[in-house]
C-alpha cells in the first residue's frame, strides 16, 4: 500500500565524497537516497550519520545485497539490519535490485542477471514478499543493467519484470539509464521495452549518466545524465499514477554541486510539465510561475491528485 507516502520530489544518492557539499544544497535536494550496506553492521559514527541526514532530508533506502534471485533462504542478519537503518532513518520506502549479487557460501561482487523464467519470478517474488513483510514499508524493485543474458529464458526482460512485479505484488523502481544502457548493448528500442512494463506499479525512478567500455554502454554513474534518458523521462511521466520520487545517481567524476542541482530542476520541470498529477490537478499545480517549485513531501501523497 502507497496510502500516506508521500510524493518527495527530485533528490539525490547521498555520497559521502560530496557530504558536505548535498549539505549545502538542502533546498534544492528533495530527498535522499541512501545505500543501506554502507550503514549495515556500521554501528556508531556511521549510523549516526544515517539518523543525522534523516533529520535533514526525507530518506529513501536502497539495498544492493539481498539478491533476491537466489534460490537460498534470505540472510536474516542481513535483513534485520536493513530493517534497523529503515527504522532508524524512518524510510519513506525501500528497495533492491531484481538480480543475483551470491551465491550459496559465495558473493559475487556485482549486480548478475537473473534467467528470465517462471522459477526465477517464483524466488524472486518469494523473497521479495518476505522482505515487505519484514521491513512493513513498500518495497521497490529495480531493474539492472546487464552486458550478458542468461541461458534458457521463455520471456522477454519486460516479461520477466511484470511477472515478477505481480508476483511479488511489490513496486517497481525503474532505472531509466538501465533501460538506456540495455536497449544499446541488447539492441531493443528503449521506447517498445517501456510500453510493456507496469508503469502503474512505478513508485521511484532513476537517472544517471553511462559511459563506454569497448563496445559496451556501462551502468557508471560517471557522467551527467544525457538527453536521451530525460526524454524517456519525458516518455513515461504521464504514465505513472503512483510515482513519488525521482532520484540523480552520482558515484564518481562528481561535478561541482551546482551541477546536480541544475540537473534535479531540470527534472522538476519535466515533472511539472508531463507528469500527470501536476498536469491535471487544477489550480493548485502547476504551481503560479511566480512561486517557487515546493515538492508535496512535507503534506501531501500524490495519490490526492490522480
Ligand atoms: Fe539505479
Amino acid at each position: 500500500m502507497l496510502q500516506g507516502v508521500p510524493f518527495l520530489g527530485a533528490g539525490l544518492g547521498f555520497r559521502r565524497e560530496i557530504g558536505k557539499e548535498i549539505l549545502s544544497a538542502s533546498q534544492q535536494v528533495n530527498f535522499l537516497e541512501l545505500i543501506a550496506d554502507q550503514y549495515i553492521d556500521r554501528p556508531g559514527i556511521r549510523e549516526q550519520e544515517a539518523a543525522d541526514l534523516a533529520t535533514r532530508f526525507p530518506v529513501v533506502l536502497h539495498g544492493v545485497d539481498f539478491s533476491v534471485g537466489t534460490d537460498c533462504p534470505l540472510d536474516e542478519t542481513y535483513l534485520r539490519s536493513f530493517c534497523r537503518i529503515a527504522d532508524l532513518t524512518k524510510a519513506h520506502w525501500v528497495s533492491d535490485h531484481l538480480c543475483l549479487t551470491r551465491i550459496p557460501g559465495n558473493s559475487l561482487g556485482q549486480l548478475t542477471p537473473l534467467s528470465f523464467t517462471d522459477e526465477t519470478v517464483r524466488i524472486a517474488a518469494k523473497h521479495i514478499s518476505e522482505i515487505a513483510n519484514a521491513v512493513g514499508r513498500p518495497f521497490l524493485i529495480e531493474n539492472i543493467s546487464y552486458y550478458f543474458t542468461m541461458p534458457a529464458a521463455v520471456m522477454t526482460e519486460a516479461e520477466f519484470i511484470t511477472a515478477v512485479v505481480r508476483e511479488a505484488n511489490c513496486w517497481l523502481l525503474l532505472d531509466l539509464a538501465n533501460v538506456m544502457n540495455n536497449a544499446a548493448n541488447q539492441g531493443y528500442d528503449a521506447r517498445l521495452f517501456l510500453d510493456q512494463l507496469p508503469l502503474d506499479r512505478v513508485v521511484q525512478i532513476h537517472l544517471a549518466g553511462s559511459s563506454y567500455s569497448g563496445p559496451l554502454l556501462i551502468d557508471s554513474h560517471s557522467h551527467p545524465v544525457p538527453d536521451q534518458v530525460f526524454e524517456l523521462l519525458k516518455y513515461v511521466a504521464p504514465r505513472m499514477p503512483s510515482l513519488r520520487g525521482v532520484l540523480l545517481e552520482r558515484d564518481q567524476n562528481f561535478p561541482p554541486i551546482e551541477e546536480l542541482v541544475a540537473e534535479l530542476e531540470v527534472t522538476r520541470q519535466i515533472l511539472k510539465t508531463h507528469w500527470a498529477p501536476y498536469y491535471y490537478a487544477g489550480a493548485e499545480f502547476p504551481p503560479a510561475p511566480d512561486k517557487e517549485f515546493t515538492p508535496r513531501a512535507k503534506n501531501a501523497a500524490a495519490s490526492d491528485y490522480v
